[in-house]
């Protein structure tokens, strides 16, 4: 392994040792050892995706090294595992998302720095004298969003994360995106009308992360679902195939943006919920415009439909008549509000998806491995932080950070 010999005042800088630290009392052996992540005395050697200003990740994010001094009071010093790239990720760093990040210069920059990212798992490296309820090795997701999560180290507050039980047999990936997409899917299911098993829904986007989710659960609690996806552009074979992995997954129907479009389409849901004596209650709209007006005209009288993404970003234009006539009830969710209202359900949400994982009856969503080690270089994670919000993706982008 290369090594770096820094002056001591640069040494003395990038371990974040207060001025008055005598350098004479910094060991020759850590300046020769920049590469490790520790030094003797506890300093971690981090590095994150930062931004000083909103803008687009390619032109706003950087990688920022920094040292974290040793975790004290009700501090944990975490590792982080897994992180996933989310939509919602990349509107907060365009500033278009209300959760806001924190600009800080806690990272040792004369000027205020946000870390990227919402979702994570880390590992607990060490803990304050005050921290009472996790130890050294154990497994954490965060409590809320815009904690920073694109970054192999972090401290953060005891309160910040919830600890996960039995992770021996769960993958990094599985446990650090559990707590939006699968979440998600569970509250939309559960939350907006009761049902019961044989009943249906509808959704678009159900390749997304929280549509695969919502098969899935769909699936275990014995409800019926009806799928919307875009074809796949010029390649029939690939729409196929998208088709024949969500019906592997659970789902009862998988239909294409253009059929949903169809005049013959309501004919085809009467035909599927028999005459509608089994009616379409829920729709799930991750997309918004002309293609979610379609998903809520599919729906039963009384019906809901709940709006939880807008990937399609257009309006979500309603006629007064599925008002009016058919009291069709328009609803929004969004998982970052309801965790921070009902955090002992979300903790329960959590547990419940992964005890799913765990007895094999929930598949990982389809992911692009972004593999982060210590030499990995910044633009290489730019760039893969970069097409999230396109369209036609073979799977979500997930850091996963090297050995520690
Ligand atoms: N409200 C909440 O609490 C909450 C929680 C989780 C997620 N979300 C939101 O839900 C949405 C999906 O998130 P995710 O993480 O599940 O997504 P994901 O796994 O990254 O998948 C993205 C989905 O969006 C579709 N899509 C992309 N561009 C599109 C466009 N222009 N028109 C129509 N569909 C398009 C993709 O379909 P193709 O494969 O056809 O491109 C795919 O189904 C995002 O808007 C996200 O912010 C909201």
């Amino acid at each position: 392994m290369a090594t770096t010999t820094l002056p001591r005042y640069a040494l003395r800088r990038q371990l974040s040792l207060p001025s008055r630290t005598r350098v004479a009392h910094i060991p020759s052996h850590i300046s020769q050892q920049q590469r490790r992540r520790v030094s003797a005395y506890g300093y971690e050697q981090a590095k994150a995706l930062t931004f000083r200003d909103y803008g687009e990740p390619s032109d706003v994010l950087s990688l920022h090294s920094h040292s974290i001094s040793p975790a004290h009071s009700n501090l944990l010093t975490l590792r982080f595992l897994a992180s996933p790239i989310n939509p919602a990720d990349i509107n907060q760093i365009q500033g278009l998302y209300p959760s806001k990040p924190t600009f800080t210069t806690s990272l040792g920059t004369p000027y205020p720095l946000a870390v990227a990212g919402n979702e994570a798992v880390a590992q607990v490296l060490s803990t304050g004298s005050a921290v009472s309820a996790l130890s050294k090795g154990d497994w954490v997701i965060m409590n809320r969003p815009s904690l920073g999560t694109w970054r192999t180290h972090a401290q953060l507050p005891e309160s910040a994360v919830l600890k996960i039980d039995n992770h021996e047999h769960l993958s990094p990936i599985q446990v650090g995106t559990v707590s939006v997409n699968p979440c998600t899917a569970y509250r939309l299911l559960r939350d907006f009308v009761p049902l019961t098993p044989g009943d249906w829904f509808i959704q678009n986007g159900a390749n997304s992360g929280v549509g695969r989710a919502a098969i899935q659960l769909a699936r275990a609690w014995g409800y019926r679902s009806i799928n919307v996806v875009r074809a796949r552009p010029d390649d029939p074979a690939a729409t196929d195939a998208l088709r024949a992995d969500l019906t592997s997954l659970g789902a009862d129907i998988v239909v294409t943006d253009a059929e949903l479009q169809a005049r013959d389409f309501r004919d085809r849901v009467a035909e599927w919920t028999h005459a509608g004596r089994e009616p379409l209650k829920l729709a799930l709209n991750c997309v918004g415009g002309k293609p979610a007006l379609a998903l809520a005209k599919q729906l039963a009288p009384h019906g809901c439909m709940v709006t939880y993404g807008a990937m399609g970003r257009k309006p979500l234009e309603v006629p007064a008549s599925l008002l009016i006539f058919r009291d069709i009830r328009f609803a929004g969710f969004w998982v970052s509000e309801w965790a921070a209202r009902h955090p002992g359900e979300k903790k329960k949400t959590v547990e419940h998806v992964l005890n799913l994982m765990r007895e094999g009856g929930f598949r990982d969503a389809p992911v692009e491995r972004v593999e982060w080690g210590w030499e990995t270089k910044g633009e290489e994670l730019v760039r893969r932080v970069e097409g999230t919000l396109e369209g036609f993706r073979s799977g979500k982008g997930v850091f996963v950070f090297g050995e520690e």
